[in-house]
């Protein structure tokens, strides 16, 4: 009876924060832990999770690493920073699998996540055209598409730079060369091109971008720095695609970003920005600071971060090395073609992208489905799988799709479940009763 009742929560546990407000008393331990996890309890999960690029699972050793650091602050220790010279390495390790022209002495900066990485380079494009300009008063403006991340709209308003976007067109679902080109003007502080879209995974031309403003140089001296967000793309590209030009072999891309907690493999959050060398970090974006480890160079816009996914990112380099990490890629592409093949078996169904560039198949529904897209991802909500849609940006917002990443932790098992759900929501949606 005793043993029961001591399950039961008390009084303060009752009270927990529910008004929002910090109870007066204490509660046990447990008692705290149990009501977060209530709180938290994943109502879907994290496997079954196509939404999210973010890394849902990793090894025991880097679980281990993980916790084992999780009390450490990047800018604390004893000289050297050895959580420093760790970023430092992974920093060099990015710099050579882009191609700097000198990947040791490429600087760069560990971040809380690409959005930070972009709020970075758009700040140094800034201040590298305002050094060019002068202060005259014009309004910059960043030249990007319609389907780039919110973090660039929001660099944008943050800082008070025009955002000119190049919508979508047609079945052309990233950013047109020449008409990025064609907006761009003296005010311009850079063109941003994405490797591997939040929408379908698909990898902006950044070559071709490079070359129309190259041409547009030449006729009227008008000269565009790009920063390519490889959020997603710049930890894929370089494994299945090694001969795709998007990287610093094209000299006027000057920075490039990538989110170690996606396909970096690491735990949330982790990002990475790398310039191509020194020239193109505006002075004004780094101070030197002194903390309990001796002096330091800041860029980012937080000061203390934590190390342990700096550490892990190393684990994962160490681990996995060049190999590796294609293997991993490989098995992604691999799956997502095989839920491509299987979506357009399916009647009503038709897959826009089929993993061919980022991991990611986004689907639609045919012209004559007697359902939505909408519907087809409320089934899979009911069969417990995450399947978000959402309308394309504009000028195709006449488009909805649904979006599945795949990512390490998919296998064929869940691949052959995925397809069979699918199937059983459009046979629902048809009316029908589902064949298991
Ligand atoms: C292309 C792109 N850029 C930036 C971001 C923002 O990244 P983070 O979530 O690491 O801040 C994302 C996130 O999905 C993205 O896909």
């Amino acid at each position: 009876m005793l043993d029961r009742l001591s399950s039961l929560p008390s009084a303060a546990a009752l009270g927990e924060l529910s008004g929002g407000r910090l109870a007066k008393e204490p509660m046990s331990a447990a008692e705290a832990g149990r009501a977060v996890r209530d709180e938290l309890r994943p109502d879907v999960d994290p496997q079954l999770n196509m939404a999210t690029f973010i890394t849902t699972w990793m090894e025991p050793e880097a679980d281990a690493l993980m916790a084992e650091y999780a009390n450490r602050n990047t800018v604390d220790g004893v000289k050297p920073l050895r959580t420093a010279e760790l970023s430092r390495r992974c920093i060099a390790a990015l710099a050579d699998l882009w191609h700097a022209p000198d990947a040791d002495a490429a600087p760069g900066v560990a971040t809380g996540g690409s959005s930070e990485a972009c709020m970075l380079a758009g700040l140094a494009m800034l201040m590298q055209w305002r050094a060019r300009r002068g202060t005259r008063g014009a309004r910059p403006n960043l030249v990007m598409g319609t389907a780039v991340h919110v973090c660039w709209t929001k660099f944008c308003a943050y800082w008070d730079v025009e955002a000119r976007k190049v919508p979508l067109e047609g079945d052309r679902f990233v950013i047109d060369p020449q008409a990025a080109a064609d907006l761009c003007d003296e005010n311009t502080i850079g063109v941003v091109t994405v490797l591997g879209t939040t929408f379908d995974g698909a990898y902006e031309p950044v070559r071709e971008v490079c070359e129309a403003l190259d041409v547009r140089e030449e006729r009227d001296g008008i000269a565009v720095p790009v920063h390519v967000d490889a959020a997603s793309g710049g930890m894929v590209a370089p494994f299945l695609e090694p001969q795709l030009l998007w990287d610093f072999r094209l000299p006027r891309v000057m920075s490039i970003n990538t989110s170690g907690h996606k396909y970096g493999l690491v735990y949330p959050g982790l990002g990475w920005l790398v310039w191509r060398d020194a020239a193109a970090v505006p002075a004004a974006l780094g101070f030197e600071v002194d903390y309990t480890g001796g002096a330091m160079a800041s860029q980012t816009l937080t000061f203390t971060q934590p190390a342990a996914q700096i550490a892990v990112q190393y684990y994962q380099f160490l681990r996995l090395g060049q190999e590796g990490y294609r293997e991993i890629m490989q098995h992604c592409r691999a799956l997502a073609g095989l839920l491509a093949d299987g979506i357009d078996e399916l009647d009503g169904l038709r897959a826009v992208t089929r993993g061919t560039q980022l991991p990611v198949v986004a689907f639609t529904t045919r012209d004559d489905a007697p359902f939505t897209v909408a519907e087809v991802t409320d089934q899979l909500s009911r069969r417990g799988w995450l399947v978000p849609a959402y309308t394309l940006p504009p000028n195709r917002t006449d488009l909805t799709v649904a979006r599945l990443v795949i990512r390490r932790d998919f296998s064929p098992a869940l691949a052959r479940r995925l397809t069979a759900d699918l199937a059983d929501a459009v046979t629902a949606l048809r009316g029908g009763r589902p064949g298991r």
